[in-house]
């Protein structure tokens, strides 16, 4: 399909710039009066005009995709909640360029978690590349995901098999079945085993344990950026308790030790490897815990009823094209391989675009380490050294001046021609185009989540023809119930 921007301008726009000062643009907006300015901005955030309308009404008021704001949380959770926010594609890209910006402390923006939730360490994700644990910890795993590649296909179809017939139990029994619960109960399943080469359930966990503790430590760490949207609570009183303070670690160090207890006990090949490139295991586990539990984990719970939701609405046309076009290349191939998935054409479109139209870590932060000049499609714009600033990605991968129909779910979007937009798809901290190094802060498991959403596709239409599903919010993401599944014929 066509796109605003041509392959060539896509190609090298960068997002910074070092030609003369003369023609930059004040960054509009503001941050009001000194504490209530952020709370104001907070309230309109969670509940006066809500996440997408604070961006959109700001982006509309200045008639600029780069302008000043508060950012959630705030007072008294966040010392600094000033940002500059950015909107639009390209001077996104600034946030990937680790000469300019420090993502020191900055991965939940403003505000950091205590690190008593890591065993009190900062984890790899915390770490500015400058920082030399960040090349020794995000190494050591690239190189652990290098080892277990084998792992990844056979250990996720084991996975989804048994999320395919507990959705088929729920629907049957229930006339409904929470894709996201049994979503959870796979991707903490897949995770465990992949690094741990151990059922969640041999363990102290259980089967359904493990993503009832990680929730429950998540929901500690994130709780800043949440509103439960529940009518009968006033919404005073939730700014209060979950904005507000952090909630203290104390209240779940026993579920936290219980689960790095059971990473620790069935993990021994990995923690022996790091401790042989010098790494203390303690906190090689403290950061295995972390990187599984809120990297892979968190990720896999927002990602996957993402995926499925596009997909649901999408309807009964294109799932007959995806099965069509999945069994005949498994045919074609002889089985499920990494090759076979690479053929996929429409499937593999099928997965940036939900990447795009919904990436599942909407908020990226990163600290200006000197004067900068950034550029967004008509300006430039002047940052000092140490303001904050920050992306909002759910826009900057909707920007109508590189993608046509933004707003919309077009299956096809990065087929032939379209293929030349998959740099625009940023769900990973960089260009789908770029590689994770450990001199940048890209995600390391990066191939691993595209591989696996085509899995999910993959074996999902191999099995069924079509579905139908109910589609709702939940805290962070989107709540998937599906309603009918037709077995494939
Ligand atoms: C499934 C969906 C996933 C999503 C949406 C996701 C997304 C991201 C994003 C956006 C970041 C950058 C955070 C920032 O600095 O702003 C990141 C970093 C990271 N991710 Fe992922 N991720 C996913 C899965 C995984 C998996 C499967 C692994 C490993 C097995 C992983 C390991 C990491 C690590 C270690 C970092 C920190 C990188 C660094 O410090 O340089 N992630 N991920």
């Amino acid at each position: 399909m066509s796109s605003p921007i041509s392959s060539a301008a896509a190609v090298n726009h960068p997002s910074s710039d070092s030609s003369p000062t003369s023609d930059i643009r004040d960054i509009p907006g503001g941050y009001g009066v000194p504490f209530f300015g952020p709370i104001k901005d907070r309230l309109d955030y969670y509940y006066g005009q809500g996440e997408v309308e604070f961006f959109r009404a700001r982006m509309k008021k200045y008639n600029s995709t780069v302008f000043r704001c508060n950012m959630p949380p705030g007072p008294f959770m966040a010392k600094n909640p000033q940002v500059v926010c950015l909107l639009d594609a390209i001077s996104f890209q600034i946030l990937f360029d680790n000469s300019k910006v420090e993502k020191q402390n900055v991965l939940d923006g403003t505000y950091m978690p205590s690190t008593a939730f890591t065993g009190g360490y900062r984890t790899c994700a915390y770490l500015d590349p400058s920082e030399p644990n960040h090349a020794v910890l995000k190494g050591f795993f690239i190189s652990q995901l290098a080892k277990l590649h084998s792992k990844f296909i056979p250990g996720f179809r084991q996975s989804i098999s048994g999320l395919f017939t507990s959705l088929e139990e729920e629907l049957s029994n229930k006339g409904k079945a929470n894709f996201n619960s049994l979503n959870d109960i796979m991707s903490f399943d897949f995770v465990f085993r992949l690094f741990c080469d151990k059922n969640p359930s041999e363990t102290p966990l259980g089967p359904t344990g493990g993503p009832k503790l990680v929730d429950k430590w998540l929901f500690f760490q994130l709780h800043p950026l949440i509103s439960l949207g529940l009518k009968f609570v006033p919404h005073f009183l939730e700014d209060l308790v979950l904005h507000t303070f952090p909630l203290p670690f104390g209240l779940i160090k026993s579920d936290y030790k219980k689960l790095y207890n059971s990473f620790y006990n069935s993990a021994g090949s990995i923690l022996d490897e790091a401790e042989k490139i010098g790494m203390k295991r303690d906190e090689a586990c403290h950061n295995l815990v972390f990187l599984a539990g809120f990297n892979a984990y968190g990720g896999m719970k927002a990602l996957f009823p993402a995926l499925i939701k596009w997909v649901a609405i999408a309807g009964e046309d294109l799932h007959r094209r995806l099965a069509a076009e999945i069994r005949a290349v498994v045919k074609e191939e002889g089985g499920v391989s990494a090759a076979a998935l690479e053929k996929m054409s429409l499937t593999k479109s099928v997965v940036y675009e939900a990447l795009r139209i919904e990436p599942a870590v909407p908020y990226q932060y990163g600290k200006a380490k000197q004067d900068i000049i950034i550029k967004n499609h008509d300006s430039k714009f002047s940052i000092k050294k140490g303001e904050m600033i920050f992306g909002y990605q759910p826009m900057a991968t909707k920007d109508s001046r590189v993608f046509d129909k933004p707003e919309e779910f077009v299956a096809e979007r990065f087929m032939s021609e379209g293929e030349k937009l998959i740099e625009y798809v940023y769900w990973s901290n960089g260009r789908e185009t770029d590689d994770p190094t450990v001199d940048n802060k890209q995600c390391p498991g990066k191939d691993l989540v595209v591989l696996l959403s085509r899995l999910m596709l993959v074996e999902f239409f191999l099995k069924y023809d079509t579905f139908t599903a109910e589609i709702g919010k939940l805290l962070l993401g989107s709540l998937v119930t599906f309603k009918s599944l037709t077995k494939g014929t």
